[in-house]
């Protein structure tokens, strides 16, 4: 563990996987929790099928521990797949209470639980007596008020919960719109659980704004603020940086491509995944959009090393002109 503040790397779903966290652990420091994108349609009672226990193989990269998730709403799923973790030595599951997509919703999982607190309670009530791991729980202030948190705070305070991650906005607003920080400061001071708070975090200053309006809070996730800028968990918590940051990022892309195309069937879903990379990397660069126009419209992997090549020489990194922390 890292002296506090505890940083958590968030799950996301097709790009978090296991050959990137790798990749990730062998090149930054700073993060304290690495957690897998969520696993569903456990079947109960069997042994995990290949491709799941490949994605779950490794249970620390670089001695960060890595956290498997869950998108269910049944004990007995939610079960079977504790004790495949617990079997391959993993000491955590986390609860997926936050996908607010609405084909996963509308089904009452993810954040689409969150309206039905009793769902909830019957789940942990079947649940916590038997699991032979710690369960952590990630959701929203609610599905389609923040007001849902409130009700769903006893039930939580009920058990014994390792964690609760709360991202601060409701599902219906999916990524966009403000975090309502109003709605998570009238909480969070109920909740007997340790609260991770998640939610918006890009800069070593949003980080320290946080911490000023909620000092009760411990450890914080971030998702998109580490993807746009991998260094910003060394930067919140003041480590050297290293004197080339510029070596230092290309050869984390340089890796990832290499991990990214030994990983994928083929050369266009490997491209897909990696452009999805991008949406967030371009960031780490001054002229963000124009590092996209050139990455977007590669088709072969010969066009995807010249991209990068010449974004590289363009040498406009957001962050270049200093290597000391910045906010
Ligand atoms: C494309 C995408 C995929 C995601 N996949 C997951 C997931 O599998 N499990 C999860 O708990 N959250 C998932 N999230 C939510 C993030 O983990 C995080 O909670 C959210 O981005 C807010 O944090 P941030 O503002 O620091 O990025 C996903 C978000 C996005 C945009």
């Amino acid at each position: 563990m890292n002296p506090a503040p505890a940083i958590y790397f968030a799950p996301f779903q097709g790009i978090t996987t296991r050959p990137f966290r790798e990749v990730y652990a062998r090149h930054f420091q700073g993060v304290d929790k690495l957690f897998t994108p969520y696993f569903s349609n456990i079947a109960e009672g069997y042994p995990l099928p290949p491709l799941k226990m490949k994605a779950l193989s490794v249970q620390h990269e670089n001695g960060i521990p890595i956290i498997p998730q869950i998108l269910s709403k049944s004990a007995g799923e939610m079960l079977s797949f504790a004790r495949s973790c617990a079997g391959l030595g993993f000491e955590e599951l986390n609860w997926n209470l936050g996908c607010p997509y609405p084909q996963v919703a509308r089904k009452k999982r993810g954040s689409g639980i969150l309206p039905f607190p009793d769902m909830v309670d019957e789940i942990l009530d079947a649940l916590m007596p038997q699991i032979p791991l710690k369960l952590s729980v990630k959701c929203r202030l609610g599905y389609y008020s923040p007001d849902e948190i409130k009700e769903l705070v006893p039930v939580f305070n009920r058990y014994p919960i390792a964690e609760l991650t709360i991202h601060a906005r409701i599902g219906k607003q999916l990524y966009s719109g403000d975090t309502d920080l109003k709605s998570f400061g009238e909480v969070y001071h109920e909740i007997k659980v340790p609260v991770i708070y998640n939610g918006d975090i890009f800069t070593k200053d949003d980080h320290a704004r946080i911490k000023s309006f909620f000092p009760g809070i411990g450890s914080l996730m971030i998702g998109r603020g580490i993807l746009q800028d991998p260094f910003l968990p060394a930067r919140i918590r003041g480590l050297t940086l290293p004197e080339d940051t510029r070596k230092v990022l290309r050869n984390y892309l340089d890796d990832l491509y290499f991990e990214t195309r030994r990983n994928k069937k083929d050369e266009s879903s490997a491209l897909n995944a990696l452009k999805e990379f991008w949406t967030y990397f371009m960031h780490s660069f001054r002229y963000p959009q124009g590092v996209f126009r050139k990455l977007k419209k590669v088709k072969s992997f010969d066009e995807y090393e010249d991209a990068v090549n010449s974004v590289f020489e363009e040498d406009a990194l957001r962050h270049s002109i200093s290597p000391e922390p910045v906010g």
